[in-house]
C-alpha cells in the first residue's frame, strides 16, 4: 500500500498510531500543531496523522515569550476550534504549565475537561516524575502521550530552551525517563531536541512510537510546529524546522498590495460594488425603506 493510500483511509485512532510501530502496515507518523478550525481543516485534508493543539500557542499564536501563561481555558477554546475542523487525524492536546502540578485528582479533573471539549489524548511533559500522573490518566480511559528531552514548561529549571542529552549522563536521563513514560502506559512519546543517536536507541528500545521534534530521522514519526512549517511570524527558525512555504511573505505582500489598492482607489472595483435593481427614479425614493428587493444577499 502506497503512503498517500493510507493517508487517505478511515479515522486515525489511538491503536493506529500504535500499529505503525509494531502492526503489519508500518508507516512513520506524521504530526503538525494546529490551534483554529481553517489550519485543521486543511492539515486533515493533507492527511496528517495527529493534529497537536499545542501548548505552543502561547508562544506562535499569543505572543507571550514561553509556554508558561498558556491556561486550561486558552487550551480548551484551541481545542474545540481543532476539533470542529477535523475529521481523520487524532486530536491530541497539551496539558499547559499549572495544569497536572498541583494535585493527582486535579490533573485528572484537567484532563477530563479537554477530552469532554474534543481532545483525543492529551500531552504531559516530563518523564519519570509524570509515572503516577500518566498511571492515573490511562486508568481514567485517557490516551496520554509523553513529551521527554527538551520540555518546554521546565525552561525556568532548564536556564533557557537548550538540547538535552548531550552527554552520557544526560543521554541516560532522557533514556531513562523515555521508558518510564511508556511503562506507565503512554501510547507515544515525544522527543524534543536530543542528540539523533540518542533518538535513535531510544526508538529502538520503545515498544511504543517515539514522535521527533529536533530528534533526527530515526523516530517513529515526526511533529513539526504549523507556524515554523509554513513560515508564518516567526522570528527565529529552529535548525531543525525546515519551512515547507512562507506565508510571513505571501501575508506581508497582499497586505501591502491591499492598502496600495484601497489609497489609490483601485479597491473596489464596481463589479465588487452591489448594484441597485433598475427601477424608476420616483418608486426608488416612495418605496426605499420597505422594498425588500433591497436587502443585501
Ligand atoms: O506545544 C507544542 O507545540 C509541542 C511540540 C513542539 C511537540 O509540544
Amino acid at each position: 500500500m502506497s503512503s498517500q493510500a493510507h493517508a487517505g483511509s478511515g479515522k486515525v485512532t489511538v491503536p493506529d498510531i500504535l500499529s505503525r510501530k509494531s502492526g503489519s502496515f508500518r508507516q512513520k507518523i506524521t504530526s503538525i500543531t494546529a490551534y483554529d478550525y481553517p489550519t485543521a481543516r486543511l492539515l486533515d485534508a493533507a492527511g496528517v496523522d495527529i493534529l497537536l493543539v499545542g501548548d505552543s500557542l502561547g508562544m506562535v499564536v499569543l505572543g507571550y515569550d514561553s509556554t508558561l501563561p498558556v491556561t486550561v481555558e486558552d487550551m480548551i477554546h484551541h481545542t474545540r476550534a481543532v476539533r470542529r475542523g477535523t475529521r481523520r487525524a487524532l486530536v491530541v492536546t497539551d496539558m499547559p504549565y499549572g495544569s497536572f502540578h498541583v494535585s493527582l485528582d486535579e490533573s485528572v479533573r484537567n484532563a477530563v475537561r479537554l477530552v469532554k471539549e474534543g481532545a483525543e489524548a492529551v500531552k504531559v511533559e516530563g518523564g519519570e516524575r509524570r509515572i503516577e500522573l500518566i498511571a492515573r490518566l490511562v486508568e481514567a480511559e485517557i490516551p496520554v502521550m509523553g513529551h521527554v528531552g527538551l520540555t518546554p514548561q521546565s525552561v525556568n529549571a532548564l536556564g533557557g530552551f537548550r538540547v538535552q542529552g548531550k552527554t552520557g549522563d544526560a543521554a541516560r536521563q532522557v533514556e531513562r525517563d523515555a521508558r518510564a513514560v511508556e511503562a506507565a502506559g503512554a501510547f507515544a512519546v515525544v522527543l524534543e531536541a536530543v542528540p539523533r543517536e540518542v533518538a535513535a536507541a531510544i526508538t529502538e528500545q520503545l515498544r511504543v512510537p517515539t514522535i521527533g521534534i529536533g530528534a533526527g530521522p530515526d523516530c517513529d514519526g515526526q511533529v513539526m510546529v504549523f507556524h515554523d512549517l509554513v513560515e508564518y511570524g516567526t522570528e527565529h527558525r529552529p535548525k531543525f524546522a525546515r519551512p515547507y512555504g512562507n506565508l510571513s511573505a505571501e501575508i506581508s505582500r497582499a497586505a501591502a498590495e491591499y492598502c496600495e489598492d484601497v489609497r489609490s482607489g483601485r479597491f473596489p472595483s464596481d463589479a465588487e460594488s452591489y448594484h441597485q435593481v433598475a427601477r424608476a427614479p420616483d418608486e426608488i425614493a416612495l418605496n426605499s425603506g420597505s422594498d425588500p428587493r433591497r436587502r443585501l444577499p
